[in-house]
């Protein structure tokens, strides 16, 4: 096997590592980045639904010199039964890099532990770092250092509430969730976190999380894979909505943070999504600038 680097997580990068990848995400939103991936292919599987981290990495390989190559279930042998193990042994031998999408988290860590190359985790059930790796670092250009500042969650507990744990665990904030019961976090995240050090808060009152917070996420009440709960879980999270009431319990300049996409009028109001203090377009900007940095970061190990 060759020595390489996986980031199927946050806690995969050191926080000074997380640093790093910031200050080099900094530099390609600059200008043009260097073209470190000439000669180099990416391939990228998508196993559900994808706007912006499917095109983000595309064109943040392209940008980079790279080949990006796109691989779906229906359009190869994965959707026939080919065993994960043998795909990830074929794509290893071709391409320097795997991003993969897809359900069980446990899918891409068999990916990473049968390819050869670096593996990153483009979202799984259990967590999307890449995501909030990117929201992070979008916060720490309005705010500079995150430590001690107050973020809070609303809504379901998911995957990108898990990847926030982790986040919080890395770069010192404070994060309060607001989750109806029955839809809390990851227990293993949360306790790793907690173990590690984050100063992390569940609660049952959206007030409560938002209070003072300088950033107000939420998200998708359900998630991908979870369709057939869309119906029942409106009424559970009804009260989880962030409204303009909600942010004016956050501090004075809070921001309003999406991954998108975003159902207007569920977890998210019109006004809020598109008022000022919305800034949901440049996190989803920063995703292409992040991203890049990561795959630059993981193929100089
Ligand atoms: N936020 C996010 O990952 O969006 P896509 O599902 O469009 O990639
Ligand atoms: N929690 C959402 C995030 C989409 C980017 C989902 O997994 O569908």
């Amino acid at each position: 096997m060759m020595e390489h680097r996986d980031f199927l997580s946050i806690t995969d990068l050191s926080p000074e590592e997380i640093q790093q990848v910031f200050s080099s995400a900094q530099e390609h939103k600059r200008a043009l980045p260097q073209q470190c991936l000439l000669g180099k292919s990416v391939v990228l599987i998508f196993e559900k639904a994808s706007t912006r981290t499917r095109i983000s990495f595309e064109v943040g390989v392209a940008r980079m010199g790279g080949h990006p190559i796109v691989l779906t279930p229906q359009g190869s042998q994965m959707g026939r039964g080919e065993p994960l193990r043998d795909t990830a042994r074929i794509l290893a031998g071709y391409c320097d890099c795997i991003v993969m999408r897809t359900f069980g988290h446990d899918r891409v860590e068999e990916m990473a532990h049968f390819a050869d190359v670096p593996v990153i985790n483009a979202l799984t059930d259990l967590l999307h770092p890449c995501q909030v790796l990117a929201d992070c670092f979008t916060l720490t250009q309005r705010f500079e250092d995150l430590a001690g500042r107050k973020v809070a969650w609303i809504g379901d507990g998911n995957n990108m509430a898990n990847s926030w744990i982790n986040a919080a665990a890395a770069l010192g904030f404070e994060l309060a969730l607001a989750c109806p019961k029955g839809y809390d976090p990851d227990e293993a995240v949360l306790s790793a976190a907690v173990e590690r050090g984050a100063k992390v808060r569940i609660v049952r009152d959206p007030a409560e999380a938002a209070s003072g917070a300088i950033a107000v996420n939420t998200d998708v009440w359900a998630s991908m894979g979870q369709e057939d709960e869309a119906g029942s879980r409106k009424g559970v999270f009804e009260a989880f909505q962030v409204t303009q009431a909600l942010m004016d319990r956050a501090a004075p300049d809070a921001v309003f943070m999406h991954c998108l996409p975003a159902h207007r009028g569920e977890e998210v109001t019109e006004d809020v999504l598109e008022g000022s203090g919305s800034i949901v377009w440049e996190q989803a900007q920063n995703r292409l600038y992040v991203q890049e940095a990561i795959v630059e970061f993981l193929l100089r190990q």
